[in-house]
C-alpha cells in the first residue's frame, strides 16, 4: 500500500532514479520464474540501480512491461509503505501480474497464479525494493549501528525466533505445514499471515534468487518488510507539496482502501479535504455487476 505521507521523499529519488533507469548498470530479462510453470506471459526484468553519494547503495527492482502498449502506456512507480517493506509485496500480494497460490502451497516452494486485474495490464511498473535494507537492495558500505532503543524490541524478536526455532525443529523455510504451532510461531515473529509466508519460503530460495539475478551474499536474509532499517522521520507534513503540485496542474489518482486500519482512509479522507479543491462531482459509490465496490 502507498504510503502518501512519505510520497514526498521519494519525489527526488524518483527523478533521479528516472534518470538513471534510463542507462541501468545492471538489467536482466527474467523469462521463467521457480513456482510458475512455463514462460511468464509478460516481460519482467530484474535488476539494481546504484544511488547514493558514492554510489554505495544498491537498489533493486522488478519492472513489468505493460501488456497492452508499453511505449505509450503510462510509468508507475511502486513503493510499498512501512517503511522498509519489498516491491515483492506490490507485485505478488497487491497489483502485479502474479500471486501465490494458497490452494496448493504444501510448504515447499510456492506456486503462482495469474491476476487477471494487475495494472500491468495497462500499464509499465516498477516495484521497488527502497529505502536500502528492503528486501534484495543493500549498501556496499556496511553500517551496523543500531540505537540502544530497538535493542529491547530486537530482544523480543531473539525470544519470539527462538520459541519459533524450538516449535520448528529448526525448519523455517520448509516448515511441516501440518505443525500449528510452528505455522503460528512463524507467524508472530513477522506479524504476518500464512499468504506472507509464502513469500518467505519463495524469495529466499536460492533457485528464486537465481532466476531474479539477486548478487550472491549481498545481503543475509529477504523479508517482507525490514523492520530495523536506519530510517528517521523527518518531514511531519507533506501536504504543502501536494498543494504545489495541484497548483501546478499535475492530475493525481488517489487510491485507498478501507480495510486496513494501519493506513486509514479517515485521515486519507482528512489529507484530501486539506487540498482545498473545487468539487466538481460528488462522492457516490461506484459499481460492479450490481455490487458496490467502492
Ligand atoms: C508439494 O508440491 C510440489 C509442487 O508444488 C510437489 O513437487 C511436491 O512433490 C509436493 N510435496 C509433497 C510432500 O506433497
Ligand atoms: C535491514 O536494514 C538494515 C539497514 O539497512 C540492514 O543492515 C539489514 O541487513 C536489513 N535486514 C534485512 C533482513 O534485510
Ligand atoms: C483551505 O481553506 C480554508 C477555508 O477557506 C482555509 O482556512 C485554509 O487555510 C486553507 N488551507 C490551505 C492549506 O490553504
Amino acid at each position: 500500500m502507498m504510503n502518501f505521507t512519505k510520497l514526498e521523499t521519494w519525489i527526488s529519488s524518483w527523478l533521479l532514479l528516472m534518470f538513471i533507469f534510463q542507462s541501468a548498470a545492471s538489467q536482466s530479462i527474467v523469462k521463467t520464474l521457480p513456482g510458475y510453470y512455463g514462460n511468464l506471459p509478460f516481460k519482467l526484468e530484474t535488476g539494481y540501480v546504484s544511488v547514493g553519494k558514492n554510489e554505495e547503495i544498491e537498489l533493486f527492482y522488478y519492472f513489468i512491461e505493460s501488456e497492452r502498449n508499453p511505449n505509450e502506456d503510462p510509468l508507475v512507480l511502486w513503493i510499498t509503505g512501512g517503511p522498509g517493506c519489498s516491491g515483492l509485496c506490490g507485485l505478488a500480494f497487491e497489483i502485479g501480474p502474479i500471486a501465490f497460490d494458497p490452494s496448493s502451497f504444501n510448504g515447499s516452494l510456492p506456486s503462482f497464479i495469474l491476476r487477471p486485474y494487475s495494472w500491468t495490464k495497462i500499464a509499465n511498473v516498477i516495484f521497488i525494493d527502497a529505502p536500502v535494507g528492503t528486501g534484495f537492495s543493500y549498501a556496499t558500505q556496511a553500517d551496523s549501528c543500531y540505537t540502544s532503543d530497538t535493542l529491547s524490541a530486537k530482544d523480543t524478536y531473539t525470544f519470539l525466533r527462538k520459541s519459533a526455532k524450538s516449535s520448528c525443529f529448526g525448519q523455517y523455510v520448509d516448515p511441516d505445514p501440518s505443525n500449528v504451532q510452528c505455522i503460528r510461531a512463524l507467524e508472530l515473529i513477522d506479524d504476518d499471515h500464512m499468504n506472507y509466508f509464502m513469500s518467505y519460503a519463495w524469495a529466499n530460495n536460492p533457485a528464486v534468487q537465481d532466476a531474479l539475478y539477486v548478487r550472491k551474499g549481498t545481503i543475509k536474509e529477504w523479508k517482507k518488510c525490514n523492520k530495523s532499517i536506519l530510517y528517521e522521520y523527518n518531514v511531519e507534513s507533506v501536504v504543502s507539496y501536494h498543494q504545489l503540485l495541484s497548483e501546478k496542474k499535475y492530475k493525481a489518482l488517489v487510491y485507498s482502501g478501507d480495510h486496513d486500519i494501519t493506513v486509514p482512509y479517515l485521515a486519507t479522507l482528512k489529507w484530501i479535504r486539506q487540498l482545498n479543491l473545487s468539487v466538481v462531482d460528488d462522492w457516490r459509490p461506484w459499481y460492479v455487476n450490481g455490487q458496490v465496490a467502492g
